[in-house]
């Protein structure tokens, strides 16, 4: 089957080099063409192909589906409560975490799989093509494996999230807690899980507990990504780069040492500005990681207590308003960013050879996302060329 998208006003390639605006390689009056579900062709609406079905985008913005890089999909209940007391002035510190943590030990697999399928499909109406999920709800053996079992019902990208706080428990032996983790929690997700996270804060794991479980998770194949610097200074960040972690996120609380080992990496900090909205928490500085030469990712961190957005554009919008991000770097950093931090080099991308993921928009141009927040301006979206329910 052949499909072509025509007349396209803007596209956004995020191939640097082609056509205007540097890293996003902007085509404009293009087409692209998709066969077996991979691009095809990309040119000169004037010199497009016959072909079997056709889109007409009529002037409008093609960009390549949105990768988000960090959610928390798999959980039960919710903590609008704990939302409502933030808004009242408490602070955030993560203790809401074990509240859904009992939730969802307590839910059977369908009502978990409920809710990742309508927050996976909510992502996809909102332009996510790719998304990662972690577990961190279950902490224990059994309710950690089947949440990333679920969890690679929906995506290849899971991650074994098993130390994202020490649960109830465990709160007088953490470091049994820790062996529980590097040991039969491991193997019981090592089937479903293709990267390793860990919470590596105050309140949650240190320094060497988090450099165990990394280090032992790296060993057993999975690729490291760290939860850092996320409610204050600390020593994520340094350790994610010292592991050749993929990405290191949050990114809140920075030193200039942090900035330039970061600069001198491949690691990627991924921000997540819906987590400072959400909290009432001062942004990251998304313009002092630029200046410096750090490759940036923006992505949800969807989840029932920190975040719960599901939706690319409005983490778009922040990251231009509140952020310090130019609507091109933002753009960029929720497509090709979040690919760069999963280590994916066929996902935020539009060129021949990868698979047709991405977003035919209501507005001529990828600027809109950011100038018209709030506004549902994503019209279609193809998976795999595939047009998705809209
Ligand atoms: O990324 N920081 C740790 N984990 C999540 C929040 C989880 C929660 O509050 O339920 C985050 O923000
Ligand atoms: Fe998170």
């Amino acid at each position: 089957m052949s499909l072509l998208i025509d007349n396209i006003g803007e596209l956004v390639t995020n191939v640097a080099g082609i056509g205007e605006g540097g890293p996003l390689g902007i085509r404009r009056k293009a087409a692209l063409l998709v066969e077996e579900g991979e691009v095809a062709w990309i040119g000169p609406a004037r010199y497009a192909p016959a072909t079997d079905h056709r889109i007409d985008a009529d002037g409008r913005a093609v960009l390549p589906g949105f990768v988000d890089s960090h959610s928390h999909l798999v959980f039960a209940g919710d903590r609008a409560a704990e939302f409502a007391a933030r808004m009242a002035g408490e602070p955030y510190t993560g203790g809401g975490i074990r509240t859904t943590v009992a939730a969802t030990r307590a839910a059977d697999d369908d009502r978990l799989r409920d809710t990742v399928g309508r927050l996976h499909a909510e992502a996809v109406r909102q332009g996510t093509t790719t998304i990662e999920i972690k577990s961190g709800y279950g902490l224990n053996v059994a309710d950690e494996a089947r949440s990333l079992r679920i969890a690679a019902e929906f995506t290849a990208e899971t991650t074994f999230l098993g130390a994202h706080v020490v649960p109830a428990e465990y709160a007088d032996r953490p470091d049994d807690y820790v062996g529980l983790v590097c040991g039969p929690m491991l193997r019981a997700a090592l089937p479903y899980a293709k990267w390793i996270d860990v919470f590596c804060e105050r309140g949650a794991f240190d320094a060497d507990h988090a450099r165990a479980i990394l280090t032992v998770g790296q060993a057993a194949g999975l690729g490291v990504r760290v939860h850092a610097n996320q409610l204050g200074p600390g020593p994520g960040v340094q350790l994610g780069v010292e592991l050749g972690a993929a990405s290191v996120d949050h990114c809140t609380h920075l030193s200039d040492v942090d900035v330039d080992v970061l600069a001198m990496s491949d690691t990627v900090a991924t921000l997540l500005p819906g987590a400072e909205f959400s909290t009432r928490s001062p942004y990251p500085d998304a313009r002092r990681l630029l200046d410096a030469g750090v490759t940036v990712a923006l992505a949800t961190d969807c989840n029932p207590g920190s975040s719960y957005t599901s939706s690319m554009p409005f983490c778009v919008a922040l990251a231009v308003r509140e952020m310090g991000m130019t609507p091109a770097e933002a753009v960029w950093a929720a497509t090709a960013g979040g690919a760069r931090a999963l280590r994916r080099a066929d996902a935020g991308v539009l060129r021949p050879g990868v698979p047709a993921d991405l977003s035919i928009l209501d507005a001529p141009s990828y600027l809109h996302l950011a100038y018209r927040p709030g506004v549902p301006l994503i019209s279609q979206v193809l998976h795999n060329g595939v047009p998705q329910c809209q």
